[in-house]
């Protein structure tokens, strides 16, 4: 894909992918082994000038992402050009040692909590020079008037007051308004700001929220904004990129996708946005169950086990249908359970993502007629559940219950109105 000369930063075919150790001790703890795939095939362009919101619950790998783009970790494979106002375009991804430490100053990262982002034993005034004086741009009285100017630009006014202070002096939003003075005084053209407003009181966040674009119009700033709310994503981003393990499943332009959300998972995030109204609060309505492992990710559409919408071919395997027995046993009463669980065991036969699987009785006890029974009378309590979309045939064999899972489709992100979704209900236009 070319980029135009307003591109400032072309992210094409991103991997982050991180080994789980599988150490004694991660075992210990029930953490398994195996890849994270926490940036999977990520594709950004990114204008100079515009805020893009990087959305999606805990775990959906916006963090990785934004720090991939900064070349605070290393990717696996994939490019992240970035093309500064005036030259030729650099891959951050290969950048390393010098090179890429002075590529910092243009490129910068505010983090959630302030507090850890300034040394508690610096002052104001050391702490928001320090970059300048890594990067021996300016000393002396050139420094410190930068430091004051720096602190001006973000409201920590007058600036010579805050000179002398120490983070404990401040309140939150005075120290999230510190950090990003240290940010701004290198002059960087990017921003990766990791929920820059989380851990600040409700009254202060729209206030930071507005210095940031305020310091955006001044300075040409563009920005990437992570966060896991969409309420300030609406208010904030030109652009919005909703991410879910590793992958982004839509993005588009703010107003297009909160007037029109497409893909089922943004439509559920939509829905989870609290009232501001406290008299219509409403349940925060996330989808349902919990996000996938990471190092397992579901087969197909990874969010086919949580979708509402699902169809046969959403990528159905068998570890759906051992979450489903789980989830049923957790509503059954003791008796079923343990009559159930002692004819098919743990079901470790489902724990697989096969085209199909034959649920066998456990160590002798029982019979396929039993285990038959069992799966028919789960079927006819939770006949609407998504999974049966993907079961193309259960049938009792000789050995037990076979189960054939219809094949999944390919879900790559597809132009859709403004926007692009990852979703079979959105085919590529004829
Ligand atoms: N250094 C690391 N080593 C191993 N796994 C990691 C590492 N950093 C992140 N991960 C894993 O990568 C996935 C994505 O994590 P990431 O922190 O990027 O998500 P996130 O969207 O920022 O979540 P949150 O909203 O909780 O901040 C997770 O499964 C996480 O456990
Ligand atoms: S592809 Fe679309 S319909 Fe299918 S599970 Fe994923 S989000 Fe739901
Ligand atoms: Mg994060």
């Amino acid at each position: 894909m070319p980029t135009k000369p307003d591109d400032i930063l072309a992210i094409r075919d991103l991997e982050v992918h991180f080994e789980q150790s599988g150490s004694s001790l991660s075992r210990l703890l029930g953490r398994p082994s195996g890849t994270v795939k926490a940036v999977d095939g990520i594709n950004i362009t990114l204008q100079r000038g515009e805020v893009l919101g990087l959305v999606g619950e805990s775990g959906s790998g916006k963090t990785t992402l934004g720090r991939a783009i900064l070349g605070l970790v290393p990717a696996t494979s994939g490019t992240i050009t970035y093309t500064p106002p005036a030259g030729e375009g650099v891959d951050i991804a290969t950048l390393k040692g010098a090179t890429l430490r002075s590529m910092r100053q243009r490129l910068q990262m505010v983090f959630q909590d302030p507090s850890a982002a300034l040394n508690p034993s610096m002052t104001l005034e050391t702490a928001i020079g320090h970059p300048l004086v890594i990067h021996k741009v300016a000393s002396g009285e050139e420094l410190r008037q930068r430091v004051i100017a720096s602190l001006e630009r973000v409201g920590l006014s007058p600036a010579e007051q805050f000179l002398s202070k120490y983070p404990s002096d401040l309140s939150g939003g005075q120290k999230q308004r510190a950090v990003m003075a240290r940010a701004i005084i290198v002059g960087p053209e990017l921003v990766v700001a990791d929920e820059p407003v989380s851990m600040l009181d409700m009254s202060v966040r729209a206030k930071v929220l507005q210095l940031m674009l305020d310091l955006k119009r001044d300075l040409g700033l563009t920005y990437v904004y992570v966060t896991h709310d969409l309420a300030t994503a609406k208010f904030f981003c030109d652009r919005v990129a909703i991410m879910y393990l590793g992958k982004i499943v839509e993005i588009g332009p703010s107003d297009e996708i909160f007037a029109d959300p497409k893909h089922p998972y943004t439509k559920s995030l939509l829905k989870a946005i609290p009232d501001p109204d406290p008299s219509k609060a409403i349940p925060r309505d996330l989808p349902r169950g919990e996000i996938p492992d990471a190092a397992r990710p579901p087969k197909g559409c990874s969010f086919h086990p949580r979708c509402p919408m699902a169809r046969n071919d959403c990528g159905w395997e068998p570890r759906d249908l051992k979450s489903l027995v789980e989830e049923h046993w957790t509503t059954t009463d003791l008796a079923t359970f343990e009559r159930e669980h002692e004819l098919v065991g743990h079901l470790v036969e489902l724990n697989t993502s096969a085209g199909e699987v034959v649920v066998e009785p456990h160590r002798g006890k029982g019979s396929p007629d039993d285990v038959w029974a069992m799966f028919s009378a789960i079927k006819d309590a939770r006949p609407d559940e998504p999974l049966w979309r993907g079961v193309t045939s259960m049938e009792k064999t000789p050995a037990g219950v076979k189960f054939v899972f219809a094949p999944s489709s390919p879900v790559n992100l597809r132009a859709s109105g403004a926007s692009e979704v990852a979703c079979v209900l959105y085919p590529s236009a004829p």
